[in-house]
């Protein structure tokens, strides 16, 4: 079901846990503090897809991911909600690292202690720089399991307000502001492509298209190591993840969840799984050619428009913007590189 006009899309809002309205206000909320970032484009990946580019560099957003946007979007409005508009004694969170990193520093500015659940496995890096950021860390297992029983007991501890990654609707309204900003920018762009994991981007930025562009597509990209978006609309009910997925794509391993699935399957026009060799190749290319250092997470959705399947999207689907997500790579990890396949050097082309 696709809404056909801005009014059948106001009704529609109903079910959703967010609507335009919320993306516009956390737009309002937000953009003194972050960065507008630019969007690049490279004719060689042009030439490649023979469709025409856009890159929407969240890499270079403030602590180095879009996860910015939503979390202090959910602080500015944890301020005004609690009573006489006083400071939460504490916020918490789960993250594999870009979440935890970004309500770290958006906690900061608001001078509130920030408690960040972090796996064992996850990479130094973004430990390192939460830690850096000024957050605690407490570490949980890999298991969904042992993270909510970790979370929950720092929420004890602390008097802390949970600050969910991305089925809080104040994170998803605060992501949907990305696309606020591709829309003008890209005047014509046709689809915009999204890496998903919990969902809250893909989500924010569907609402926020629909109402405003319903023509323009809007698709997700995943690691088909963690498809669970895939399996829920193939199935059309929720359908997480089995089991923690295996994917260099670190950002994207948790599934989606109630509040992203309803405007998922209402909204999101397409999904694209790619394997673990495309996105090793897309993310190098991105490197190579564009001479950005993207987090392997964000070359999932160059993956997919690079991807076999993505040529059967019609080629009146031109302008593609595709969401580059993040930017924080873990140097040290960066074994994989020597085994992927690395396109030839290609002297004469120009970016
Ligand atoms: C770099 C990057 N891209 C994409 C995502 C996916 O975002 P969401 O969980 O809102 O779907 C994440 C999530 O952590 C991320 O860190």
């Amino acid at each position: 079901m696709k809404p056909t006009c801005r009014k059948q899309q106001r009704t529609m809002c109903a079910q959703y846990c967010i609507s335009l309205a919320d993306v516009e206000k956390a737009h309002v909320n937000i953009r003194d503090f972050i960065h507008l970032t630019p969007v690049l484009t490279s004719s060689i990946l042009n030439q490649g897809t023979g469709r025409n580019l856009f890159f929407k560099c969240e890499l270079f957003q403030k602590t180095g991911s879009f996860k910015f946007r939503g979390a202090l979007n959910a602080i500015r409005g944890l301020i005004r909600t609690t009573s006489e508009g006083k400071k939460p004694k504490a916020v918490v969170t789960h993250s594999s690292g870009n979440h935890g990193q970004a309500l770290t520093y958006a906690a900061k500015l608001e001078g509130i202690p920030a408690y960040i659940v972090v796996p064992q496995t996850a990479p130094k890096c973004k430990k390192l720089a939460i830690q850096a950021y000024g957050a605690s860390i407490a570490y949980s297992e890999q298991s969904d399991e042992s993270r909510e029983k970790v979370t929950k007991r720092i929420i004890e501890e602390t008097e802390g307000i949970m600050v969910h990654p991305n089925q809080e609707p104040a994170v998803i309204a605060g992501q949907g502001t990305i696309v606020l900003e591709v829309l003008n920018q890209v005047p014509l762009v046709d689809a915009v492509v999204v890496p998903v994991g919990g969902g809250g981007m893909v989500a924010g930025i569907a609402i926020t298209v629909k109402a405003l562009r319903p023509s323009v597509k809007v698709y997700a990209a995943e690691p088909l190591n963690a498809d669970d978006c895939y399996q829920s609309k193939m199935k059309g009910e929720l359908t997480p993840n089995p089991y923690p997925p295996e994917t260099i794509a670190d950002g994207v391993k948790s599934s989606i969840g109630f509040n992203t699935w309803p405007i998922i399957r209402d909204l999101v026009d397409d999904v694209f799984t790619v394997t673990e060799d495309e996105i090793k190749h897309a993310t190098q290319l991105v490197w190579e050619r564009m001479k950005l250092l993207i987090e392997p997470t964000a070359g999932v959705g160059v993956a997919a428009v690079l991807s076999q399947r993505f040529q059967t999207v019609s080629p009146e689907v031109k302008n593609i913007c595709i969401v580059l997500s993040g930017g924080n790579v873990d140097l040290t990890s960066l074994t994989w590189v020597k085994q992927a396949e690395t396109p030839a050097p290609h002297p004469s082309v120009s970016v």
